[in-house]
């Protein structure tokens, strides 16, 4: 297909220099040449992350602020972190949304800044429990792309991140058929509110418990092109999984 198969890693806030070293050496992989592979590191091992990590790899940071420079104290900037070789961000995960309470708009103007500023990003997505358990699942998502949108200004450095929250970090993933039934909606929308390029060319990839074992079936569905992997990314299997694909 025309979307090439991308597997990010989310450390979220963990590791140390010594576990880093150790993830180095199975990024060293081999790795599918067929997948493009990011890892999301904590801010201050960005640069240790980028140095170590081989070239075919990319590196995010989890967050950043929405403006270049000022007093924002505790804030980075995309162009920092371009300064340090790191080419991605991850925005809006739902950690930043529920535990931080990141709203909606804040989120969209991060992507807009950090695309503006030339990097790449991953927006993140998804429905609680209660809002899944209320058929609202479409109705959440497709809020959270409508407030994302009029700051998107270049979709080529965008891959959409849905991740159900339900299923983060709990060891409950959403079935290959659950998966795929909110991404084909998400293209479906982006068909309708963006133009077809757009909605072929654009990954969405699932997150929420993707691990070594459950990674093959997801990968199989249509509309899934990869994946945001938490607690399996810290892992040596985690190549497994960038790998599910072939
Ligand atoms: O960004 C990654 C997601 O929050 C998934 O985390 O794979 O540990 O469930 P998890």
């Amino acid at each position: 297909g025309q979307r090439k198969f991308f597997v990010g890693g989310n450390w979220k806030m963990n590791g140390d220099k010594a576990s880093i070293d150790g993830i180095v050496s199975f990024m060293k992989g081999p790795l599918s040449p067929n997948t493009e592979v990011v890892v999301g590191c904590p801010q201050c091992y960005l640069m240790y992350t980028r140095q170590n990590m081989p070239d075919n790899v990319g590196v995010a940071a989890q967050n950043c602020y929405k403006s270049a420079k000022g007093a924002f104290t505790g804030e980075i900037s995309p162009g920092m972190i371009k300064d340090l070789g790191c080419e991605w961000v991850i925005l809006g995960h739902s950690e930043r949304r529920h535990v931080f309470n990141e709203p909606d708009q804040l989120i969209s103007e991060k992507v807009g800044h950090a695309l503006e500023s030339g990097m790449k990003v991953i927006p993140c997505i998804g429905e609680k429990l209660d809002e899944r358990e209320g058929n609202r699942t479409e109705e959440v998502v497709f809020a959270q792309m409508k407030a994302l949108l009029p700051n998107i200004s270049d979709w080529s450095r965008v891959v959409i991140a849905y991740e159900p929250v339900w299923a983060i970090g709990t060891g409950k993933t959403a079935t290959p058929d659950q998966a795929q039934e909110v991404h084909a909606k998400l293209r479906q929308w982006l068909r309708k509110n963006v133009n077809d390029q757009v909605a072929d060319s654009t990954r969405i990839i699932y997150g929420g418990s993707v691990s070594p074992s459950n990674c093959e079936e997801l990968a199989k569905k249509g509309d899934i092109d990869g994946f945001l992997v938490g607690g399996a990314s810290l892992k040596p299997d985690f190549v497994k999984i960038i790998n599910a694909r072939g």
